[in-house]
């Protein structure tokens, strides 16, 4: 069984154990002690011991949901503790002991009523079966709003409002003086709200651990032990072809080739300016923002450019308002295919149009005699293969070798299937494969955020390059530029016949491989969904290690620390995990080690259930993102910093340019 498969069983489990005990406690509330014989509204002998049955019978399936939740939990476990903590060290106990608690304070009194004898449940049963239902809604609640970690406060606060249910129930059914009612109902309510308005005031508090970063630092000390981002950055003067560009972020209404409007923003088109370069030249990028109000900036994604070049707004810059413009200075080390986006007010600015591709040759070139960049994104619910929301036929001779550059700039994992001839795979997130091997009838799975490039040579009758994210939009590639028809039946669901080919698996062993460093740090993120405040406002936020941006604590390094990332998915959502300024090595995924080439990833897909381990040495220092880039995820948590010591940032979220990086 699949480790999605046990969470969602586990949690059934966890939800009818809670009904069941909480319809036990609602139908015991009948069971009180027998009223006047003439008082309306009381049951008479027959019904009460049908109540009394029924509500044995809700307690007993509570507490097989018991043993359900153990046995699914043993399960779980085998895929890590992160599935399991909360469960292990508190749903499951406490659901334990409401089960014993239940079953020797209220079970005997059931079977009596059932059987006719005895005449009320007590204030003991009672008590019993009510703490059973908080018991059960709180394992639900550890679970769903808390998630990984529980800590031991929240823990108290659960156990605390379940005790005291569990006394108020008591004091309600021994008939305790109204004042005792009232204050215990009271003070259950104090617990539960105080609770919430601290975690509120946390919320709410800026700066939050990603502003720390440049708080703890005191400004004196800043200058002598310390760097800020600013100067962080490629001097004007560094060696290096200078190829200059100018990009000017602007609204722009476009029409696309099948004749839609879009209205969109742009880097000057849609997408904006392919950025070609070569090994060792020094690009020089000029951004002016003619009217995007939000403001902007260029992230080079992939492209591990000095910090203070990266781009992102609150944390290397400023946003570039209306009018402004900001230069971008990098020496292009690292041959391979990237892409670049506004990091500011990401999720609403990317999926506007404000992104475009960057390629660094080799100094001698490809090897192939054609090189096409095409980046696969959806603009206004148009879906774009390259500049076209059509099908593209180009005429390609026979025999010349085909090198495509998949660029996925949407937000989330697309698929691909390249049809007419075997291809393989050259690079994986603009780092070579080794060893790559000729590929049929596999469909290429892109993280959002991710490039693979493939090589292919042209047979006569042409290859096509289809998605699953549109029927219309494919490029067609033949020796006489026609468009190639499509597998029948056409259809965009063909992919799913495809199997995805595992990188994990492909290519062969070798390179470098990863230095030592010196100095390990091992951190975890465990990405969830729950509940939480952004700030002041209530979000059902999507997190990492429970808490969400900018309150996640940073992963803090030092200069030359080799870094072993665990990425763990608790949740249903897929997370294509974006680490900013580095390259990682995959090292394994669900306990499979990555057996075929060297896979040096700056965003790879967590799928729920997975976990990854991901290695990296901290060879850049800077303050770092490190998000989900799927961009509504990070803009409703999922984003934290990896963060250099030493190195400081002077700009923070919000202020006069209204940064925001998400
Ligand atoms: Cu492509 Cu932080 O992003
Ligand atoms: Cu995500």
């Amino acid at each position: 069984m699949t480790t999605t498969l046990l969470l969602a069983l586990d949690l059934v489990a966890a939800i009818l154990t809670a009904a069941a005990w909480i319809g036990a406690a609602v139908l015991a509330s009948g069971l009180r002690p027998v009223a006047p014989p003439d008082s309306a509204g009381s049951d008479g002998p027959a019904t009460r011991r049908r109540r009394a049955g029924l509500t044995l019978a809700l307690f007993g399936l509570g507490v097989l949901g018991v043993v359900a939740q153990g046995v699914f939990v043993a399960l779980l476990a085998g895929g890590g503790w992160w599935f399991v903590q909360e469960k292990v060290v508190f749903a499951l106990p406490l659901a334990g002991l409401a089960a014993i608690g239940g079953g020797i304070l209220a079970a005997p009194a059931l079977v009596r009523l059932a059987r006719g004898h005895g005449t009320a449940l007590g204030a003991r049963g009672t008590a019993a079966l009510v703490g059973a239902a908080a018991a059960g809604v709180a394992g639900v609640v550890a679970r769903l709003v808390i998630g990984y970690p529980l800590e031991l406060l929240p823990a108290l606060v659960l156990l605390a409002l379940v005790l005291l249910a569990a006394a108020l129930a008591h004091a309600v059914a021994a008939g305790r003086p109204k004042r005792v009612v009232t204050g215990l109902a009271a003070f259950s309510a104090l617990v539960l709200v105080a609770s919430l308005g601290v975690v509120w005031l946390t919320s709410a508090a800026l700066p939050g651990a990603l502003a720390a970063a440049h708080e703890h630092v005191p400004t004196e000390a800043r200058a002598a032990d310390g760097v800020s981002v600013t100067a962080l950055r490629t001097p004007a003067d560094s060696p290096g072809a200078v190829r200059a560009f100018e990009l000017t972020a602007r609204h722009q209404e476009v029409t696309l080739a099948s004749g839609t409007t879009v209205s969109a923003w742009t880097y000057g088109s849609l997408p904006g300016p392919e950025l070609r370069v070569t090994q060792g030249d020094l690009v020089e990028a000029t951004l002016h923002n003619a009217d995007i109000d939000a403001g902007v900036t260029i992230h080079w994604h992939g492209f591990d450019v000095p910090a203070g070049e990266d781009g992102v707004a609150g944390v290397t810059q400023d946003a570039v308002l209306p009018g402004d413009s900001f230069t971008y200075r990098f020496v292009a080390t690292d041959p391979g295919t990237y892409w670049y986006h506004t990091h500011q007010v990401s999720a609403d600015g990317v999926r506007r149009g404000l992104y475009g591709t960057l390629v660094v040759l080799p100094p001698t070139g490809v090897p192939e005699d054609v090189d096409l960049t095409v980046p696969l994104h959806t603009v206004a619910g148009a879906v774009l293969l390259g500049d076209s929301d059509t099908a593209v036929a180009r005429s390609v001779p026979a025999g010349a070798s085909v090198r495509l550059r998949l660029v996925n700039t949407d937000q989330v994992p697309h698929r691909f299937r390249l049809d007419g001839a075997p291809f393989t795979f050259v690079a994986a997130d603009g780092r070579d494969l080794i060893g790559p091997t000729p590929v049929t009838g596999k469909s290429l799975r892109i993280p959002a955020g991710g490039r693979l490039d493939l090589s292919v040579t042209m047979p006569e009758s042409g290859v096509r390059l289809s998605s699953n994210a549109s029927t219309e939009a494919v490029l067609s590639l033949a020796p006489d530029g026609a468009v190639i028809p499509g597998p029948v039946p056409e259809a965009a669901d063909d992919l799913d016949l495809l199997p995805d080919l595992d990188l994990l698996q492909y290519g062969t062993p070798g390179g470098a491989g990863l230095p030592a460093g010196d100095g390990r740090v091992d951190a975890t993120m465990v990405l969830d969904r729950n509940p939480r405040f952004l700030g002041t406002r209530p979000v059902y936020g999507y997190t990492v290690n429970g808490a969400v941006f900018p309150h996640i604590p940073s992963i803090e390094v030092s200069e030359g620390n080799r870094v072993r990332l665990t990425v763990v998915n608790r949740g249903w959502d897929t997370h294509p995990m974006h680490v900013h300024g580095h390259h990682v090595l995959v090292i394994e995924r669900d306990g499979i080690r990555s057996t075929g080439s060297p896979l040096w990833l700056d965003t790879f897909d967590v799928q729920p259930g997975e976990v990854w381990v991901v290695e990296f040495v901290a060879d850049n220092p800077g303050i770092w993102m490190d998000h989900c880039h799927n961009l509504d995820h990070a803009a409703e948590g999922m984003m934290m910093a990896l963060t250099y010591r030493g190195v400081t940032s002077p700009f923070e979220q919000g202020g006069p340019h209204s940064n925001r990086a998400e």
